[in-house]
């Protein structure tokens, strides 16, 4: 066939891949061209636009590296991350709810006994976190890993100061035999997104601010349950209804409490003001991807 026009040409594309033997590619390919073919019909771009969004697809992989990755992070600001987490955690009402991983998760991290304080001498205030892992059924869950990492008191990651040597307010924790775990660090900050790159110029030129409100990420992997990655948000922070990357859930905010100086729940004497946050975490029984509700 030749001939096409703006009419024809979206079928004779898909034609094009009717032999794509895997099916589940097909489908996808399909779809892309549909999707892609009409909103290009609906904006009806110029040429010097279509050249634009080019070069802007362009920069956006030359600026990925193996510490940096605009790709996700303009998924992120589009809300496809957490469109793809919603539609892949289709958990009961019972389960604790999940938010997109971001960029500044460190494989393995290091591993830290019960309780211990993960600040490594960051200044901030003393933050101390408790809770049960727990089966959505309500049943402790033992030796749970505990991953937890966060900003510090200026809302930056250890990832991004290259003069520290040592992982800085993150780390591996195991909730004991009854499903407990618990440790030191101190209150994070909101923070911007890294946007000094394209995902950056998108903001601006949108008046969108790139500000995340502040949290603890948690991920949770034990046996026989889906991995959970979620966050904890700090109440009364300013950006909680304008989340940078859609991720707020109002389940996953918590008040990180005011303490006196006295003494803290695993028998720590403080001698200044601190911070309690208590936090019990309830994994899904369900696999990860479930059909989708009805409407
Ligand atoms: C984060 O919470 O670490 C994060 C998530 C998405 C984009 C950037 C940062
Ligand atoms: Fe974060």
């Amino acid at each position: 066939m030749r001939d096409f026009d703006e009419n024809n040409i979206t079928a004779a594309v898909i034609d094009r891949f009717k032999n794509t033997p895997d099916p589940r590619l097909k489908q996808i390919l399909n779809s892309l061209v549909r999707h892609l073919h009409d909103f290009v019909r609906d904006i009806e771009p110029t040429e010097a636009e279509w050249g634009q969004a080019i070069a802007f697809l362009t920069r956006t992989g030359q600026i990925c590296t193996d510490k940096r990755q605009e790709f996700i992070l303009l998924s992120d600001t589009l809300g496809v991350s957490m469109l793809v987490d919603a539609i892949n955690h289709r958990f009961s009402k019972g389960a604790t709810e999940t938010t997109v991983m971001g960029p500044f998760y460190v494989q393995n991290p290091p591993e830290a006994a019960f309780g211990a304080d993960i600040s490594g001498g960051a200044k901030g205030e003393p933050l101390y976190i408790d809770g049960t892992i727990l089966s959505e059924d309500g049943r402790p869950v033992a030796n749970a890993i505990v991953d937890v990492w966060h900003s510090d008191s200026e809302g930056f990651y250890d990832v991004q100061l290259p003069e520290l040597e040592e992982p800085t307010l993150r780390a591996r924790f195991h909730s004991d035999a009854q499903g407990r775990y618990r440790f030191w660090t101190i209150l994070p900050r909101y923070y911007p997104i890294p946007y000094d790159g394209t995902v950056g110029d998108m903001l601006k030129a949108s008046e969108r601010h790139p500000y995340r409100p502040a949290h603890v990420h948690f991920m949770i992997v034990a046996d026989g349950y889906p991995t959970l990655v979620t966050h904890v948000f700090v109440d009364g922070d300013q950006y909680l209804d304008s989340d940078a990357v859609f991720a707020v859930k109002n389940s996953l905010i918590r008040e990180f409490t005011r303490e006196a100086p006295g003494v803290a729940p695993d028998g720590k004497r403080m001698d200044t003001p601190w911070r309690k946050l208590h936090m019990d975490f309830a994994l899904s029984r369900a696999t990860a991807r479930q059909s989708a509700p009805a409407a």
